[in-house]
């Protein structure tokens, strides 16, 4: 990569690395306007929910990550038929009883959005199909969708008794509406239930621990599903008909955090993040920085095709420490790594707890991130639930991303900020953030 603050440590350069490890150097400065890819959660679920109404819809600003692909991938082996010209998609629903067996199994690559939701969705459609993944995707748990499937009535198998994918799902005369009550906060398992749900003779309840993003809801309802929010839980009718509906994707606030958490710690920045989706079901992180005392502002508040969005301006900050724990782990599941980075800039002792479900992501996260950071030079202590994080000066070194996108772009943020890293696995940015380290360079003026 680029040029390197004086008086920093050079750990290498991009031409010199074998593929796949990649160099950060310290910046003097991290400054800029830019607007980040098109939500992953909203861009999964606006293809596939289209692809089971009446009619056709446009889909803009849908996410170039890798992971939305694979899902686009199933649903054209499913016969759906989708137009895709850059980030815009024309996709021609099937209708819910529309979808075709699929000649091969389901290639689901890393995602396990497109896993669990089309999981849901197959359960009923009385299609044979089977869903594989990449390495990590096929050691992810799936036996919290597949025992709630069974309940319904689904014939869906996998691995070590259902517990691990490949899954396979045949057709069965119809699923039966059920009450579930989830173990885990799991928007996938919830989206899954509801989607199945569309297939079911009667109603469908999913009551969840801790309220999880809730774009499944929003679109369903925008499509004409008979779905209310009722008492301490979700309950879906079947039988009417989902009508296809135009999407204008927003900003994924969760790609846009990366840049929010690298403003608020470096000591000369000032980061803009324009149209970011502000959904309050997944903007924990937003509490959790003004717990710390950072300085982050709204502006341009607006609400766009039925999700709020606005612009967000991130500045150095001093931060103190914070406990993060309970609901707000929901509230923000995929940023919970980036309060580790947040506390080794922070006055006192940050704790992360109640957060076991990371070691269930792409990764295990709570191993990742104590193990990269803790090469970096971090004091950091994982536990049970979670970790311990005291302030650090972090050093140049050599942090594994495990091949998840989500840590690559955390240990180039510790590089930026501390001595510089060498990252392993940091092409894997692209499942969800194909421009990460662009726009990293266009930040820092590297
Ligand atoms: C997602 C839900 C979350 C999140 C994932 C996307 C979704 O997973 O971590 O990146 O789109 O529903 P869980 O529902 O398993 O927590």
């Amino acid at each position: 990569m680029g040029s390197i603050a004086a008086g920093r440590a050079d750990i290498g350069t991009a031409a010199a690395e074998p593929a796949d490890l990649r160099s950060v150097a310290a910046a003097r400065q991290v400054r800029g306007t830019l607007s980040v890819p098109g939500d992953k959660s909203i861009s999964h679920r606006a293809a596939l929910f289209n692809a089971l109404g009446e009619g056709d819809a446009r889909v803009t600003n849908f996410s170039p990550g890798a992971d939305c692909e694979s899902t686009l991938g199933c649903l054209r082996q499913l016969g759906v038929q989708i137009d895709r010209d850059a980030d815009r998609l024309h996709v021609r629903g099937v209708g819910l009883g529309g979808l075709r067996e699929p000649a091969d199994v389901l290639d689901c690559g890393n995602s396990g959005t497109s896993m669990r939701l089309l999981s849901g969705a197959l359960a009923g459609a009385g299609v044979f199909a089977v869903l594989s993944g990449d390495g990590s995707l096929r050691r992810r748990p799936m036996a919290r969708i597949v025992e709630p499937l069974r309940r319904a009535g689904a014939a869906i198998d996998g691995r070590d008794g259902g517990r691990l994918p490949p899954l396979v799902i045949s057709p069965v005369p119809a699923l039966a509406g059920v009450a579930h009550r989830l173990t885990v906060a799991s928007a996938q398992v919830k989206s899954a239930l509801l989607l199945a749900g569309l297939f079911a003779r009667g109603e469908t309840r999913v009551v969840e621990p801790a309220p999880t993003r809730d774009h499944t809801e929003r679109l369903l309802k925008a499509m004409g599903a008979d779905l209310r929010q009722a008492g301490d839980g979700i309950s879906l009718s079947p039988g009417r008909t989902l009508r296809c509906v135009d999407v204008q994707v927003p900003g994924d606030f969760s790609s846009a955090a990366f840049w929010l958490v690298l403003g608020v710690l470096h000591p000369n920045a000032e980061i803009r993040v324009r149209d970011v989706g502000m959904n309050p079901s997944r903007t924990g992180l937003l509490t959790i920085l003004e717990h710390m005392g950072a300085n982050v502002v709204l502006e341009n508040t607006r609400d766009v095709a039925g999700e709020p969005v606005a612009d967000l301006v991130a500045r150095s900050s001093e931060l103190h420490a914070t406990t993060v724990g309970g609901d707000l782990v929901a509230l923000a599941i995929d940023e919970v790594p980036l309060v580790a980075l947040l506390g080794l800039f922070a006055d006192g002792e940050t704790v992360v707890r109640d957060a076991a479900e990371l070691r269930a992501k792409e990764s295990d996260r709570l191993a990742v991130v104590a193990d990269g950071l803790a090469n970096l030079g971090a004091d950091i202590e994982r536990t049970a639930d979670g970790w311990r994080i005291c302030r650090s000066r972090l050093e140049a070194g050599h942090a594994d991303s495990q091949g998840d996108h989500r840590m690559a772009m955390l240990f180039a943020l510790a590089g930026t900020l501390g001595d510089g890293a060498e990252i392993a696995g940091a092409d894997s940015v692209s499942i969800s953030y194909p421009s990460f380290w662009a726009d990293l360079q266009a930040l820092s003026g590297t």
